[in-house]
């Protein structure tokens, strides 16, 4: 066991740590409040081949490991985590759904586009009553000989209104439950769907958030993925990875809020000294630094575990669970530590408070990752 990375591992690190300080902080705290997704600064993670990071080359991708995925979005996290959802819907959902179930055609036509950055993709699994009942879809795609004729409506839908190609999980037979629902690929202008309202959101303000609506929208039968019933597999073998694309953003939020506690605390003087050298401050400094290294040990296990083609769904589970939490207590010692400078908004770490909380939430609540995880322990 050893835990340096390879040379390419921290020239990747170099370049997402360099793009996030110099490129995304600039602007993080007005795309923020005015909620503007960073459209010209995904461009750029495109050029640097960070939206198609574990896609072959041959379909338009780096051809790099999870793990140097897990890093990069670690460091774009440590600054931006409204980008770093884009490139992780990007990354593990869409482009790893479509490379590792797509067939040669599909790849072709949808994965080369995504892979390179000309073209955002969205997940679009949950529903106004479908939330972490995910088998519940009440979203249908009736069989019509040669398409599907789609209709429903989808929530929380991260790159809603950027997004060109849509992987869209519905209920196809009901009778079947879980073995009825299907995964389709919906490309943006088909008659019939329809980018909804925009979410007001507390964090991940710069994220762009929709409902969709499908009405009678004719899905072509070469966009299903896989066989006929594979749309619930499909959705949580894709989850199962992007679990660690989310739990790397929750990494990266803890470990940014962090690093700015901890040079605000050298700066800072309070009764006659820096207040690092006062050791409430220094005992939250030791517990953060201790538990974010925990955190990325998770994390970095997980995305080894899957780039060694081990099963993963209880490491990334893990790594999910504890870095969301890491994040969410650890934003807010940071805002203790700026005291009333951690209360407005050009410190930074109220807005990375702000946006812990959703790693709670998404791609599976924590009561999700824990039915999981003691599914796996109660199966051994
Ligand atoms: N790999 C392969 N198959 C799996 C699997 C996995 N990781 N997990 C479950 N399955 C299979 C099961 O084996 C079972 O199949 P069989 O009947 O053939 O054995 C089938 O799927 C149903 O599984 P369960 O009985 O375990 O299903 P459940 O209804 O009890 O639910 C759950 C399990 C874990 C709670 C699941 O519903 C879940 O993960 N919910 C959360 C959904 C979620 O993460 N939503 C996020 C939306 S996407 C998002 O947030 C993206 C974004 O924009 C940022």
């Amino acid at each position: 066991m050893h835990f340096e990375l390879s040379e390419e591992q921290l020239a990747v690190q170099a370049a997402a740590r360099d793009f996030a300080q110099n490129v995304l902080k600039p602007g993080v705290i007005d795309r923020d409040e005015h909620q503007r997704f960073p459209t010209e600064e995904v461009k750029q993670l495109a050029e640097l081949g960070f939206m198609g990071m574990m896609v072959e080359p041959q379909y338009g991708g780096s051809g790099m490991d999870t793990l140097s995925y897990a890093i990069a979005m670690e460091e774009i996290s440590k600054v931006d985590a409204s980008t770093s959802v884009c490139m992780s819907v990007n990354n593990s959902l869409v482009c790893y759904g479509l490379q590792a179930y797509g067939n040669e055609e599909q790849k072709e036509k949808f994965l080369k586009p995504l892979a390179s950055g000309e073209k955002i993709g969205a997940f679009c699994l949950s529903e106004p009553e479908a939330g972490s009942d995910a088998t519940s879809q009440r979203t249908t795609a009736v069989d019509m000989g040669d398409y599907y004729l789609l209709n429903g409506t989808k929530n929380w839908i991260t790159n809603g209104s950027t997004a060109s190609t849509y992987l869209v999980i519905a209920q196809t037979d009901p009778e079947k439950g879980h073995k009825g629902i299907n995964a389709l690929i919906v490309e943006r202008g088909m008659e019939g769907f329809i980018v909804g309202a925009k979410e007001n959101k507390m964090g991940i303000r710069a994220s762009d958030t929709h409902t969709l609506l499908f009405n009678d929208v004719k899905v072509p039968k070469a966009n299903r993925i896989g066989e006929d019933g594979f749309g619930f597999k499909f959705a949580m073998k894709t989850l199962s990875g992007g679990r660690i694309g989310i739990a790397a953003q929750a990494l990266g939020i803890a470990a940014g809020a962090y690093e700015l506690a901890l040079a605000y605390s050298k700066e800072r003087k309070a009764f006659g000294k820096e207040i690092s050298q006062h050791q409430a401050i220094a005992f939250k400094l030791a517990d953060m630094a201790t538990e974010i290294e925990a955190a990325r040990l998770l994390v970095y296990k997980a995305a080894w575990m899957k780039d060694q083609g081990m099963n993963y769904d209880e490491a990334s589970a893990m790594a999910k669970l504890y870095a969301s939490t890491v994040a969410m207590k650890h934003t807010v010692e940071a805002v203790q530590i700026h005291g009333g400078y951690g209360f407005v908004k050009e410190y930074h770490v109220e807005r990375m408070m702000r946006d812990a909380k959703i790693t709670q939430i998404y791609e599976g609540t924590s009561e999700v990752q824990k039915i999981v995880i003691s599914r796996i322990a109660l199966s051994k």
